[in-house]
């Protein structure tokens, strides 16, 4: 049996925070926050944690399905900014959909998360545990990001995709290969390192910017375009696919610039590459799954289609996973 993404949709929240926001009180300008990231814009939303980002969309792929929340079996989120550190989102998100018959989890995979959640969900379905899943992947980055910082303010913003993973309508359709990685020795270029038990929140040695994003953008940068590629060919080998044949390459959305560069080093023009950071930011686990949602919403999707998601992230945590787009 394969399984595949029967449905899909997602929440940006309302509040646009445009790059001369941050003109008004940080070093920085949008003259070089558009020619270092290809960031225009980014979404902040204000109003609650990250299951209400969820809420929308999971209540928008249910309708898509025509599907009651009781049919749901399984709940991933996909996560590094649940709601609490316990209860996990998932249960959160079963209460407030009213899921009742849902067991499920968080993933913490960074941005990759919605990768590892999405191989996760594939092996459940295939093998029988589940047969519908409802898989997040959300973020709300202003809960974890210091606003007077100009290296990680202006390149963050928060957001939600979800879909239903279920048995595809043909074996030859939905998620065909997978190539996914964790290396803990790039743990220290990109973290939070405060409220785990490393550093309790309650700890007074715990300094403000503990709770903060860090990042070494450099570091992460050069990885970040050797995996995505490295992994994004290792699986048109595997599946023999040329550059031709590629309809889609949905990379995670962090850097117009990284994304840009992957696209070359694997002859994919830049038609065939998905570009939502323009006016989303870096929505860390939801980048992925708000760039499929927003091709699907704007019909740029046809049963069959070939498409690959790549995504390098905190952990260090990359992969890619090749897909035919499949219709139910
Ligand atoms: O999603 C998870 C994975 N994350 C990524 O993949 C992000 C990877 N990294 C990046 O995208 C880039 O490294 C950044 C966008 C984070 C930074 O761009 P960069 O071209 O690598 O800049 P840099 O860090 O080398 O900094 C160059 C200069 C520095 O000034 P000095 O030291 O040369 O005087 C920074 O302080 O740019 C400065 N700078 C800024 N200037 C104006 C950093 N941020 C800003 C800013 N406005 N917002």
């Amino acid at each position: 049996m394969s399984a595949t993404i029967s449905a899909i949709a997602h929440y940006i929240p309302q509040t646009i925070i445009d790059n001369s926001y941050f003109e008004n009180y940080l070093d920085t300008s949008d003259e070089w926050i558009l020619k270092r990231t290809g960031i225009k814009q980014r979404r902040f939303y204000l109003e609650g944690p990250t299951s209400d980002m969820i809420i929308p969309a999971a209540k928008k792929v249910l309708a898509i399905r025509k599907i009651k929340p009781k049919e749901i079996d399984c709940i991933l989120v996909c996560t590094v900014t649940p709601d609490y550190v316990f209860p996990a989102t998932a249960c959160v998100v079963q209460d407030k959909l009213g899921c009742k018959n849902a067991w499920g989890y968080d993933i913490s995979a960074a941005c990759s998360g919605f990768l590892f959640g999405l191989q996760t969900a594939v092996s459940f379905v295939e093998s029988g545990v589940a047969r519908k899943v409802l898989l997040c992947g959300a973020d709300k980055m202003t809960s974890i990001l210091n606003l007077n910082d100009r290296n990680q303010a202006v390149l963050f913003g928060d957001g939600a995709g979800v879909c239903i993973i279920e048995k595809s309508s043909d074996k030859k359709l939905g998620i065909i290969d997978t190539d996914l990685h964790i290396d803990g020795e790039g743990g220290k270029h990109l973290k939070k390192i405060a409220g785990g038990s490393f550093l309790p929140a309650w700890n007074n040695a715990v300094k403000p910017e503990e709770h903060y994003i860090y990042q070494e953008g450099q570091a992460v940068y050069k990885n970040a375009v050797t995996e995505m590629a490295n992994s994004t060919s290792l699986l048109m080998k595997r599946n023999k696919l040329k550059p031709k044949d590629i309809t889609w390459l949905v990379p995670h959305q962090a850097n117009l610039r990284i994304i840009k560069a992957v696209g070359e080093r694997l002859d994919i023009p830049d038609e065939k590459v998905a570009v939502t950071i323009d006016k989303t930011g870096n929505t860390t686990a939801a980048t992925i799954p708000i760039a499929l949602s927003l091709l699907s919403e704007e019909r740029k999707l046809r049963r069959g289609d070939n498409i690959i998601l790549t995504a390098f992230g905190g952990g260090f945590t990359w992969g890619a996973i090749y897909l035919r787009w499949d219709e139910l």
